[in-house]
């Protein structure tokens, strides 16, 4: 069926009318769309219609702050390295920048309200480091503490869990002009800025993640240079993400030191990976990619050792590793969050490497060409998958993988507390002629990843939460204004926001605890 033709059959009336007469609709377009056309990797709509969530799971959502806040160079803030890499002709699709994205920054309260009326309970969001201190060492800008310390208070008022990433990519340039995450001084600054959040803004936020997908910013920024600051050399990455490793061990630390209520987990992007043959080879690879990819910041932080991750020995020396450093990123995370979005095939690529080639980030289709090896030391090739439908980003969509991912981590690490921190698609609808946007397919993507949610959960995975991404249409990276994942439209030209059906119908979830509403 046409889908606008079908969704704006049932857009007659507003209000509360109109989210109940729509949650029909919602749920039958799902239900159609998986069983109809018999979807690869689709959840059945009777699995839908019986998944059932904990009491007081909580429902959330997320953002980060470059790609929502703008306000870029206001109240002190100082430049970043994502403010300077989008100032740069020839990097960002469109020459789009992060300037003024959403505008957060004077925006947040309308934003707050949006949660609110969408019954959310838990709001992801990310500091800005250059707004707390603006060349990344030394003096607090209390300006940038005080838009913090207000969308806090917002949210407190509005029943609302303030969940703070400290770091989502944005480096204070003046840091990257050091030498960036393989420098290694960087582990101690960063704890400093942690720990002047948690004293500042301590006695109101308890949930602290330290970094949002640590591989991806130490991979795209200095492996293959797609990010910030585009340099391409594996060792470069090993070394920043050493300094990473560190950074979150110390900050773990000042965190808790500056708050007692403080408890600290993690925001990392991690896939399910599946091995693209029955060979040993090809299960060792993927085995290696799951460590490189999914583990190598939890792990140090859980047991104090990096995963087997490369096919010879740890390359130590080329991280940068000194005696005493497994105990410096030894920390017992009080819980562990992660990212689902796609699923990945691995085959073992033993032989030339393409180490450095383009990449592509979008989140993150990798799919190199040809058989050659990622990189020299894991000697993987990693394929995203086509076999079930793709999103606008490009990204397979394949529910069950986070059911694997949730049930394969529960195992590995003893059942920890687990909060999903970012699941999400792209898609381009806008508003119809009524101001409606009918988004169904984002409807029906959420609601099959949450139904295999709901089946690891049920199977004993302790998830207690999930966190939609994002809130709003924002500046998605080197993507620019290309993609859109919000729940939320965003006109850019006016900050006009409309809640999107998918909003709508998540709300109803969030209320109801189920997904048939
Ligand atoms: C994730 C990022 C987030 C956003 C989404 C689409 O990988 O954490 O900032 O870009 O992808």
């Amino acid at each position: 069926m046409n889908r606008r033709k079908f969704l704006s059959s049932s857009l007659a009336t507003a209000g509360s009318a109109l989210l109940a007469s729509r949650a029909a609709s919602a749920r039958t377009a799902a239900g159609t769309y998986a069983a109809q056309a018999q979807i690869p990797g689709a959840v059945a709509p009777a699995a839908i219609d019986s998944a059932r969530f904990p009491d007081g799971f909580i429902w959330g959502i997320a953002t980060a702050a470059y790609q929502v806040e703008g306000a870029w160079n206001l109240d002190g803030k100082g430049e970043s390295n994502w403010d300077r890499f989008a100032h740069t002709i020839g990097k960002v699709k469109g020459a789009a920048t992060a300037d003024v994205p959403c505008d957060q920054y004077h925006h947040y309260k309308e934003d707050v309200a949006i949660l609110k009326r969408l019954n959310l309970k838990s709001y992801r969001f990310s500091t800005a480091w250059s707004r707390i201190q603006p060349t990344g060492t030394g003096q607090v800008n209390q300006k940038g503490i005080d838009y913090y310390s207000r969308l806090v208070d917002a949210l407190l008022e509005a029943n609302i869990r303030p969940f703070c990433t400290i770091y989502h990519w944005d480096l204070p340039q003046a840091l990257e002009d050091r030498g960036g995450w393989p420098n290694r001084d960087l582990a101690s600054y960063y704890a400093d800025y942690a720990g002047i959040l948690a004293k500042h803004l301590g006695d109101r936020i308890n949930t602290w993640a330290p970094f949002n997908m640590p591989w991806t910013f130490t991979y795209y920024g200095y492996g293959n240079g797609v990010f910030p600051p585009c340099k391409s050399d594996f060792n470069q990455f090993l070394k920043a993400a050493h300094t990473v490793n560190l950074a979150q061990g110390e900050a773990f630390r000042s965190i808790k030191a500056a708050s007692s209520k403080a408890t600290v987990g993690s925001a990392y992007g991690m896939a399910p990976a599946y091995p693209k043959t029955d060979s040993e080879a090809d299960v060792a690879a993927t085995a290696r990619y799951h460590a490189m990819n999914n583990l190598y910041f939890l792990n140090p932080a859980m047991h104090g050792e990096y995963p087997k991750a490369f096919l010879g020995a740890t390359p130590y020396e080329a991280m940068g590793f000194r005696p005493g450093d497994e105990k410096i990123m030894k920390i017992p995370l009080d819980w562990v969050g992660f990212h689902y979005y796609t699923r990945r095939v691995v085959s073992n690529a033993a032989g030339p490497s393409s180490s450095g080639t383009g990449g592509h980030f979008g989140t993150e289709v990798e799919g190199e060409q040809g058989t050659s090896a990622r990189d020299p030391l894991t000697q993987i090739h990693v394929e995203m998958p086509t076999e079930g439908p793709l999103t606008e980003a490009g990204l397979e969509i394949w529910p069950r993988g986070i059911y694997d991912l949730v049930t394969q981590i529960s195992r590995e690490y003893n059942h920890p507390i687990i909060e999903i921190s970012e699941n999400g698609c792209c898609y381009l609808d806008a508003p119809d002629q009524a101001g409606h946007v009918p988004d169904q397919r984002r409807t029906a993507f959420h609601q099959q990843i949450l139904a295999e949610l709901a089946r690891a959960i049920t199977d004993g995975a302790k998830v207690r939460a999930y966190h939609a991404w994002s809130l709003v249409d924002n500046f998605e990276w080197s993507e620019g204004y290309t993609q859109r994942y919000g729940l939320t439209y965003v006109d850019f030209r006016t900050q006009k926001r409309t809640i999107k059906d998918s909003g709508l119908w998540y709300g109803r979830v969030a209320a109801a605890n189920r997904l048939n509403v």
